[in-house]
């Protein structure tokens, strides 16, 4: 029977799986009290999060609530992430592997780091660091791709005190200059280039190019990944990254005593409005929840070999390869490139080479893999892994069961974890060896977590009625504001379903502007982002970024960006453009309209198409009508058109869609 066939007849056929019996017996987490336990000693049971890790000062407050939403966690303690991630695993596991790093194109270039060696080498870049003058509290940009040097430097930062703010290498310069402006960064550590599918990239030049668009002063510190294949001038301002460690080399930083609630990091996100929300993170809340939920939702354990695929530049990569799995003190496995590259059997190689025991991907990835069939993973042993997971976007159920059993064996059970850069960490999944699963809902809210999904009103929903995500409790890994804008803060999460007057904190709601489904059993289904947000390959894009990057373009008048649905990335970018009077509609604007979005924002949020129209459809108050452009862009039934201004448009729009 072909595969796919199989999967439907399996779907129609099993609905819910229990955690395998294999997994129970070793899991951290098994005991199914978890959630009363939680809620009945609620908000201490945070606690035990909080002593997964070691303090310099313990805390005298588990959770000040006095001023919601500013919440703080753990309040009077003081310790260092650093000092969490590596010195504390130095005497039992100092000559135990810490970062396994794959690096493309070929395995000669791999890299082992220990604890030990990790341990040296963040001493000494923290030492530069401060050499160059950073002091603690000074925010350091990493616009870096997956390379070692990366959590290194993370881990050198934190170690000073000083908060990083990574920005994904493959955002464009634009993106880079717009980050560290807004975040009055100095300083960056960035590199020269590094490879994709066997090709050297020259990263640097756009790392220069964004910082021509910085106006303050910037020193920047430079690794060298491609050592002769490519020469690049350095500047005044410029550092090279082994020349700096060389000249530190041996040399010890003391962690520096961080209060509970001093910055961690930034982490840029999109949200609706066309400017980036720099999401800040604190270092005892987010660290004690990265940690417990890594020990809870991905059973990680010291003994591990566990591989998270993201990439450290989005939140999954900061808590789940680097801050979560180190500070539990495991292997993480951290890959430079692409899932099909050599073969598409990449990964499945790599989970065999290193016996890698947790995997944590996404959707957009195992859609990909299914598509390239399961041959490729056949190939491969991969009895070692134990556990594995998604995030990122909801998750269909046939590809949940492809998962399940072409790389699970059926025998691992699927954690599909919601959560958000803003949350920090996981909120809702199903706990491994506790909860049955079913393929396509994402689970239950973790124990100590109050998520609800409500109507307009703010009122529960009923089994089987969509409304809206929400949640009615601060945890401890929740986003403490945005980053010199309380205002935006409060008005972007808190205002939707709180009574912003009230200083009782049972009168705020956290509303993450997501979508969701509660089904019987209380396991809820995430639909999808109900804001501008779109979801392309698990990465989050602002609809009004793309199109602001598109009205730039010289040609263009107005444009309308909208989510398409995609078989692969789950979601894809369609852009509806009007041009200007004596702007003709060629084929050479629509190649500098991508251009323009690829130089705003990136190649990830490159449209899949660009649609000319003379008009677009408006309510009578003038209004764009997106539903209807989504709906012209699956080529879905059309809803009401009868409130438009300009029905008759709909109809040529639909015709240059479908003949593109
Ligand atoms: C979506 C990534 C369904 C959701 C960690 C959320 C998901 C946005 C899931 C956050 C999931 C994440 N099921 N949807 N398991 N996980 N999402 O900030 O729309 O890059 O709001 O954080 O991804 O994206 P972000």
């Amino acid at each position: 029977m072909p595969e796919e066939v199989e999967l439907e007849a399996w779907l129609a056929e099993q609905e819910e799986f229990e955690p395998p019996e294999s997994f129970v017996e070793r899991a951290n987490v098994a005991d199914a009290n978890v959630y009363e336990t939680f809620d009945e000693d609620w908000p201490d049971c945070w606690t035990g999060a909080a002593e997964l890790l070691d303090w310099e000062e313990r805390w005298e407050t588990v959770l000040d609530d006095s001023t919601p939403p500013f919440y703080e966690w753990f309040t009077g303690g003081s310790l260092n992430a650093s000092y969490n991630c590596l010195d504390r695993h130095l005497d039992d596991r100092g000559d135990e592997v810490a970062i396994e790093w794959v690096g493309e194109p070929t395995d000669e270039t791999n890299r082992t780091y220990t604890y030990e060696e990790l341990h040296r080498e963040v001493n000494e870049v923290a030492a530069g660091l401060r050499d160059l003058g950073v002091e603690a509290d000074d925010v350091v940009t990493l616009y870096m791709p997956m390379v070692p040097e990366l959590p290194v430097a993370m881990l050198a930062c934190a170690r000073i005190g000083a908060p990083h703010s990574v920005v994904f290498a493959g955002f464009s310069a634009d993106a880079l200059a717009t980050r560290m402006e807004s975040a009055a960064s100095e300083y960056l550590v960035t590199c020269d280039g590094y490879y994709r599918r066997g090709d050297p990239l020259h990263h640097k030049e756009k790392a220069d190019k964004g910082l021509s668009r910085v106006d303050h002063d910037v020193e920047t510190v430079v690794v060298d990944r491609l050592g002769d294949e490519y020469d690049h001038p350095m500047g005044d301002d410029e550092y090279d990254y082994d020349a700096l460690v060389a000249e530190q080399e041996g040399a010890e930083v003391d962690p520096v005593e961080r209060d509970a609630e001093d910055m961690l990091f930034l982490m840029y996100t999109s949200g609706t409005t066309g400017e980036p929300k720099g999401v800040k993170h604190t270092t005892a809340g987010y660290l004690s929840y990265a940690a417990w939920t890594s020990r809870a939702v991905l059973d990680v354990k010291p003994e591990d070999t566990y591989w998270c695929s993201a990439d450290i530049g989005w939140i999954t990569g900061h808590s789940y390869i680097v801050y979560g799995p180190l500070s539990l003190g495991t292997t993480s496995v951290m890959y430079e490139g692409t899932p099909d590259y050599p073969e598409k059997d990449r990964l499945w190689e790599i989970v065999e080479n290193y016996g890698v025991t947790q995997l944590y991907t996404a959707p957009t990835a195992i859609r990909a893999f299914m598509k390239w069939g399961s041959r490729f993973p056949d190939r491969h042993d991969l009895s070692s892994l134990r556990l594995l997971g998604t995030v990122g976007e909801p998750i269909n159920p046939r590809a949940w069961k492809w998962y399940y059993k072409h790389i699970g064996g059926e025998d691992c059970p699927i954690v599909d974890t919601w959560w958000q850069t803003e949350t920090g960490g996981m909120m809702v999944t199903t706990l491994p060896a506790i909860d049955e699963m079913k393929p396509g809902s994402a689970g239950l809210p973790l124990p100590g977590l109050d998520v609800r999904v409500v109507d307009t009103k703010g009122e529960p929903v009923e089994a089987g009625r969509a409304g809206h995500l929400t949640v009615q409790k601060p945890w401890p890994g929740m986003l403490r504001t945005l980053y010199r804008n309380d205002e935006r803060y409060v008005e972007e999460y808190w205002s939707e379903y709180s009574d912003t007057a009230s200083d009782d904190p049972e009168d705020w709601v956290y509303f993450p502007e997501d979508g969701a489904k509660l089904d019987e059993d209380g396991y809820i289904t995430v639909l999808g982002r109900v804001d501008d947000v779109l979801n392309v390959s698990g990465h989050r894009l602002g609809t009004m970024e793309i199109e602001s990057a598109i009205v730039g373009v010289t040609g263009v008048a107005e444009a309308a960006v909208v989510g398409g649905h995609h078989d692969v990335k789950g979601e894809a970018v369609y852009a509806y453009v009007i041009t200007e009077d004596n702007s003709a509609e060629t084929e050479e604007l629509r190649e500098r309209i991508v251009a323009g979005v690829e130089n705003a924002i990136g190649a990830i949020a490159r449209p899949e198409q660009v649609i000319f129209t003379p008009e677009l459809p408006k309510t009578r108050s003038g209004k764009i009508m997106r539903r209807l452009l989504e709906d012209i862009a699956n080529d879905d039934e059309l809803g009401d058109t009868s409130t438009l201004r300009n029905p008759d448009v709909v109809a040529g729009i639909q015709e240059r869609v479908r003949t593109d």
